[in-house]
């Protein structure tokens, strides 16, 4: 099942690489997200009370708001998330241990959101948490901060931090940049462990070799007794296997199904750091997630949200 383990894995997609000619012919930039924004669709988690209360942009404001920021982050980066507006939805809200998450940090518990990108969940989470945000953490390979500060207008009062790493790289103490607070942060952090550690829609980027491997250095780095590694990704209702995505410059990817995510923690993530994980996933239906198939017509067929959860037990 599993790839070869010699392959070489790039630490970012290619499709998503900067294109400045790029807003006319990719398939996943749509020009008017305003159907994504609250008003026009309720499940729409960046509400506009969090962009009116959180942030003081007046709602009519908004719409030209979040298209402006959209277009500053697809010049650096051109993921469908961006381009489809699907960042408007920060998902860690949408599972159902979140309550828990909120109680946990509440208690001075350590979050770290891994490919973190403007930091939509954290936000969300200060939002709706009345946590302590300093003990929140976003780790992306690329510096999206000021873009994220742009978007949420929270630069004097957000007080969680950002770092720049790769989490293919072997050892995640390894900061982009010279920034020696964040080089600190981040030795402090592997140091220290995390509660949870939440990472959406990143790994499906890989294939199986690839995950196995983020996902153990993410348990190796960042993991202690009691931690939990969640999040989701898109995969498959039609039977674990790698897809060619045509749409995606004919990128490959596993795409898992509930059961062979568990798996990946429980036997090779496990196996791999000397660790024992219980996991769980489920599926959630492109329905479910607030979209429409003719939105997701160029994934492949079956494809679906995998929400996950693998807590460390030994
Ligand atoms: C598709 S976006 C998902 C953003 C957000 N987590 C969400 O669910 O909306 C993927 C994010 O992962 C980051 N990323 C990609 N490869 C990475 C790597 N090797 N290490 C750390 N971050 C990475 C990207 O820069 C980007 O911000």
């Amino acid at each position: 099942m599993a790839t070869s383990k010699s392959q070489v894995h790039l630490p970012e997609p290619e499709y998503a690489q900067p294109d400045f000619n790029s807003r006319a012919h990719k398939a996943w930039y749509h020009p008017d997200i305003s159907n994504r924004v609250p008003a026009a669709a309720s499940h729409i988690l960046i509400s506009a009370d969090l962009l009116n209360k959180y942030s003081r942009i007046p709602p009519d404001q908004q719409l030209e708001h979040i298209h402006k920021i959209r277009d500053q982050a697809w010049d650096i980066r051109v993921y469908p998330c961006i381009g489809i507006g699907a960042f408007l939805d920060p998902q860690l809200r949408l599972d159902p241990l979140y309550p828990t998450i909120i109680e946990t940090l509440r208690n001075g518990g350590t979050l770290i959101d891994v490919g973190t990108f403007i930091g939509h969940d954290l936000r969300r989470l200060a939002y709706d948490g009345d946590i302590p945000t300093d003990k929140l953490y976003g780790i992306d390979i690329v510096d999206w901060e000021a873009v994220g500060y742009d978007f949420f207008r929270d630069k004097d009062t957000f007080q969680g931090t950002f770092i720049q790493a790769d989490i293919l790289s072997g050892s995640l103490a390894e900061v982009r940049g010279t920034d020696s607070a964040k080089q600190q942060a981040l030795a402090r952090l592997t140091e220290d462990k995390a509660d949870v550690v939440f990472i959406s829609q990143v790994l499906h980027q890989w294939d199986w070799e690839g995950q196995v491997h983020a996902a153990s250095n993410l348990a190796a780095g960042f993991s202690k007794v009691g931690t939990l590694i969640m999040g989701n990704q898109m995969g498959t209702t039609q039977g674990a296997r790698e897809v060619g995505l045509d749409a995606l410059d004919g990128a490959k990817a596993w795409r898992h199904d509930a059961q062979s995510i568990a798996r990946m923690f429980e036997e090779d993530v496990a196996a791999r750091t000397g660790t024992k994980w219980e996991a769980q996933a489920r599926v959630k239906t492109v329905e479910e997630m607030g979209w429409t198939q003719d939105d997701v017509k160029w994934l492949d067929p079956g494809v679906c949200w995998l929400e996950f959860a693998a807590k460390r037990v030994a």
